[in-house]
């Protein structure tokens, strides 16, 4: 059948996974949020006592790639996928404000990528799949069918991630989530390696001044046409 691929690029907090969701139950795909692995990894360097505020053993790091082992599971409840680390069901952990303190750090460097991008680029062999992140229209999925690259105001992003925080009971300032995402985007968009960018065919989407609804009925459109 014409499963396709769909490439979800774009700055932090700009809602690609809401979209993304939505658009794989819709279309019966399979949905992968690739921030979650780098995350995972951050979560187990941060537990090893790899990084901390004031140091990061990347070698310590690269050692013990081998040992850290990223998997999904449905949550049968809410019939979506959870990432486990080593077994481990981390869901929850790897959302915190102090893990996005550092995972660009550790999403900087390259065997940490080599390692996590073949993984994604397994999952997507039988297409059929929206995979959201940084570099995926660009790096992991060149050849996808579809690819979106979503923005919005730095302000419109921290608003919407501070809420989210804080309503799953975590203690933060608006300036501290605010100078996160911006923090982030730098690091990602400046790394040597598979910096974050558009790629040149991919759709730009701002939705600074758009509602879900109004985003999501966008793209479904956009999806149903490239099938
Ligand atoms: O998507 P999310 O905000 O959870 O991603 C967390 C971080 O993981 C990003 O800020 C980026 O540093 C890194 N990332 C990446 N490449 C991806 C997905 C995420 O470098 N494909």
């Amino acid at each position: 059948d014409n499963k396709i691929i769909i490439a979800i690029d774009g700055h932090s907090s700009t809602g690609k996974s809401t979209v993304a969701k939505q658009l794989a139950k819709a279309l019966g795909y399979i949905y992968v949020d690739t921030g979650a692995m780098y995350r995972a990894v951050s979560l187990y360097a941060m537990r090893k006592k790899i990084i901390d505020e004031f140091h990061f053993d990347q070698e310590a790091l690269e050692k013990d790639l081998p040992e850290i082992d990223l998997r999904f599971k449905i949550n049968p409840e809410t019939g979506l996928a959870e990432i486990l680390l080593n077994g481990e069901n981390v869901e929850r952990e790897i959302r915190t404000l102090s893990v996005s303190k550092y995972v660009s750090k550790i999403a900087a460097i390259s065997s940490v990528r080599k390692k996590l991008v073949e993984q994604q680029q397994k999952m997507g062999v039988d297409k059929g799949i929206v995979m959201d992140g940084r570099d995926i229209g660009t790096v992991v999925f060149p050849n996808a069918e579809l690819k979106l690259f979503m923005t919005a105001t730095a302000k419109d992003r921290a608003e919407r991630r501070f809420i989210e925080l804080r309503e799953r009971g975590e203690d933060v300032t608006y300036e501290d989530v605010l100078k996160n995402v911006v923090n982030r985007d730098h690091i990602d968009s400046t790394r040597k390696d598979s910096p974050l960018r558009k790629a040149e065919d991919a759709i730009k989407i701002d939705n600074s001044n758009l509602t879900l609804k109004e985003q999501f009925e966008q793209i479904l459109q956009l999806a149903k046409t490239t099938v």
